[in-house]
């Protein structure tokens, strides 16, 4: 990377820089750190984009403030609003999108360390990234629990009352939610139980996300020193694109994928991955 160019000035020209360097083998313990930005081209609102964002979009929920929705304490009061989302973006109704694929490309090649994801759609399963190389920081729509006793609830019958939009109930007469993080909860004890791994990342991609959430928007200046950065959003986040080894790429994560797979010879295997999902 051209350490006279000044960091917001990098520009698509560096993809070649980073496929270069995957090319050459020198990256063995890929990172990637991903958020909704990454699957809104699967048709999931990502959060925080003006307009299309999902926390501009709940207005008819009438809650107190967006992120309400996610709220342990206005849940307990109301699960109303988060059952009438959880309807919206129960896993099933969506596909991977190829930036998800261009993950399981890395972890076919025995070359992902860990995909940090923020997402709870489970894409990154669906796309076919082997589970226990998944790290989901937010928890995910995998299993439901009752939120006072924490016995596990049928999944079918959860998925019953999603799709009615009723609140469904543990016999301990509890409210039951999938797994999902919640403001105000504890992060799933796999994320805290991954973090010692960034030490050995050689390249960390961070994807689709406003790195607004701490912890995990803490994760890229995890990132030991030396070690390149590459961000593909549709804007600059975070702290990344200030050290001599990062990468900007600003644009759709799609197209900055597209570019470097093709710069890898990739991009023909990951359509024929892709049609098959
Ligand atoms: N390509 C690239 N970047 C995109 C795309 C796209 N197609 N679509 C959106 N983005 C970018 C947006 O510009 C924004 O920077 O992705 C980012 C999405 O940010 P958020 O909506 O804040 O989503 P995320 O960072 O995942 O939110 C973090 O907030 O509400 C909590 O727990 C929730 O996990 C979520 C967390």
């Amino acid at each position: 990377f051209d350490p006279s160019i000044p960091p917001a000035k990098l520009s698509r020209r560096d993809l070649r820089a980073v496929a270069e360097l995957i090319k050459s083998g020198a990256c063995k313990n890929v990172v990637f750190m991903v958020g909704a930005g990454i699957s809104t081209a699967a048709g999931i609102p990502d959060f925080r984009s003006p307009e299309t964002g999902l926390y501009s979009n709940l207005a008819r929920l009438e809650l107190p403030r967006p992120e309400a929705v996610f709220d342990i304490s206005y849940f307990r009061e109301d699960p109303r609003a988060f059952y009438a989302l959880a309807q919206e973006l129960w896993p099933g109704k969506f596909k991977p999108t190829m930036t998800h694929v261009f993950m399981r490309m890395f972890a076919d090649r025995g070359l992902l360390l860990r995909c940090f994801t923020q997402n709870i759609d489970t894409l990154e399963l669906a796309a076919g990234i082997p589970r226990d190389k998944i790290v989901f920081a937010h928890g995910s729509f995998a299993g439901q629990h009752c939120i006072d006793c924490m016995e596990e609830f049928d999944r079918k019958t959860l998925e019953e009352h999603v799709r009615s939009g009723t609140p469904a109930f543990c016999a301990c007469g509890g409210l039951v939610k999938p797994d999902i993080t919640f403001f105000g909860e504890a992060l799933p004890p796999e994320f805290h139980g991954s973090l010692h791994l960034l030490e050995e990342a050689d390249l960390a991609i961070v994807m689709g996300s406003s790195l607004s959430v701490y912890p995990f928007a803490a994760l890229p200046q995890r990132i030991e020193e030396g070690v390149p950065r590459l961000l593909m959003n549709m804007e600059k986040v975070g702290e990344i694109g200030s050290r001599r080894d990062d990468v900007a790429w600003i644009g759709e994560c799609d197209d900055g994928v597209r570019e470097l797979a093709e710069q890898l010879g990739w991009w023909e295997e990951m359509e024929g991955i892709w049609k098959g999902l």
